[in-house]
């Protein structure tokens, strides 16, 4: 078996991909778009945060098994197999995914082609997208650029990005209905995907709708799941309950289990909220709107956890931001992860700054990111610094070394002893006992 791999889009996936599958012992070339990019990639360096990739990255480059282009005409001439892993972001201004990515990708690949290959979707898309790049590749491709589709969703988390890649918890792949075309595609993925599956890793055959719904119906489920327990620390605040003990004791029943039960400030990142908000759309597209209202309930419960912090923030100061100093721990929408879109930290910290306070944001490594989208936000350059002469500290992303503050270290620093613990991260007990004001969503 001797296939040589092209990974079409080098973001968090395609780099990823092209990195791991290099390091399984394939030829690859990623290709993309945007030539700084490619520079960084092709140097070793990363054009993103994500622990662990950059020595997969160099090690291969340095075997020659790994190379990066932007020529489509390469790319076509190379690749036995093509991933497909650009973004389908949310379209400005709707709810529903831009495509244009994906099919630039198409329109401009599949006119090159000149042998049999086999194409594999790995972007998130709306169900229906694969049947129609499936018949555009027929029509573009050339006779003798026989090309196979098929759509392989990826699950890959930011921050355990190499880990999920190289251990996938399943294997999903959607097959065209000709049944040559799908016994070929399903043989060369099993080949490509051995050494995941003869670990135990369960590779699942499907048609192409269904394995595009697989991947929006995850997410839904994650965010859900989120919002769900989100809900129930509105209610605890409404009875003075306590969510994280709520929480702790839902999660020893294994048909609820604990994962994604975390209260706080709620998700955001460049998947959950695009993709539940596409798959509303989506549906409503197929008049199926009604089966995800609930959807949109999940995304308002989301947001309301933002303006809740931003309420109790305001609370603690006495009503108003005006002429007042917070100190704004994150920015990234999760720790080990540089990545700021849709932030719930950055979104707070910006409606906090448009109420009068002076906000001062620190990230340990999301800070090149947030000044780039909040240049209105002053940025510390460190915990101590975000804090310096703060009224309230705000936690909104949970990074390790915020967990491991000290309160007697931070309590020096600031003007009032108050603090908000927007992930749940810190120990009540040990924060009060030093004198802190400690408020937490969703906690007495
Ligand atoms: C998600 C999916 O997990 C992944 O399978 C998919 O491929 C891409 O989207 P990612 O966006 O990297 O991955 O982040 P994830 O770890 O899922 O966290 C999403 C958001 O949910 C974060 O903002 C996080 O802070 C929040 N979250 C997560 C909670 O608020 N509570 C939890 O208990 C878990």
């Amino acid at each position: 078996m001797a296939h040589r791999l092209t990974v079409i889009g080098t973001g968090y996936l395609g780099a990823t991909h092209a990195a791991c599958m290099a390091d399984l012992g394939f030829e690859v070339l990623g290709l993309d778009v945007d030539q700084h990019k490619i520079d960084c990639l092709s140097a070793g360096d990363l054009p993103f945060y994500e622990p662990g990739l950059e020595p997969v990255l160099r090690r291969n480059l340095e075997n020659g098994r790994l190379r990066f282009t932007t020529s489509y005409a390469e790319a076509a001439e190379f690749g036995d197999v093509h991933f497909v892993c650009v973004g389908t972001p949310q379209k400005s201004g709707e709810y529903a995914a831009d495509l244009a990515y994906v099919d630039a990708a198409i329109d401009s690949l599949a006119p090159l082609l000149r042998r049999p290959c086999l194409i594999v979707g790995k972007s998130t898309v709306p169900v229906g997208t694969a049947a129609r790049l499936a018949e555009r590749i027929g029509r573009l491709a050339p006779a003798e650029g026989d090309a196979v589709l098929a759509w392989n969703p990826e699950f890959l988390r930011e921050g355990f990005a190499v880990q999920d890649t190289m251990h996938p918890d399943r294997i999903v792949v959607g097959l065209p209905t000709d049944q040559g075309a799908a016994e070929h595609a399903e043989k060369v993925l099993r080949e490509l995907y051995s050494s995941m599956t003869t670990t135990g890793t369960p590779f699942i055959t499907a048609d192409y709708p269904t394995s595009e719904l697989v991947k929006v119906a995850a997410n839904a489920f994650l965010a859900t799941k989120i919002s769900f327990i989100n809900a129930m620390a509105e209610v605890c605040e409404a009875a003075h309950a306590d969510v994280t003990k709520l929480s702790e004791a839902l999660s020893h029943d294994d048909r609820i289990g604990g994962k994604f039960l975390g209260p706080g400030l709620g998700f955001g990142g460049g998947c959950l909220p695009k993709d539940i908000r596409a798959f509303m759309a989506r549906a409503g597209e197929l008049g199926a709107d009604q089966a995800l209202t609930f959807l949109r309930e999940v995304d308002e419960i989301n947001i309301r956890r933002r303006i809740r912090m931003v309420d109790l923030a305001r609370h603690l100061l006495g009503g108003s931001f005006i002429g007042r100093t917070v100190g704004v721990l994150g920015a990234a929408f999760k720790p080990n992860s540089d990545d700021v879109r849709d932030s719930p930290a950055l979104d707070v910290a910006a409606t906090i700054r448009a109420q009068g306070a002076r906000v001062t944001v620190y990230d340990p490594q999301a800070m090149d990111n947030a000044r780039r989208v909040h240049p209105d936000l002053t940025f510390g350059s460190s915990t101590l610094d975000a804090a310096r002469g703060a009224h309230v500290v705000l936690l909104l992303t949970e990074w390790e070394e915020f967990r491991e503050m000290d309160p007697a270290e931070l309590a020096s620093v600031v003007a009032e002893k108050n603090i908000v613990d927007g992930r749940n991260a810190l120990d009540p007990e040990v924060w009060r006992a030093a004198g802190w004001n400690y408020r937490a969503l969703g906690r007495p």
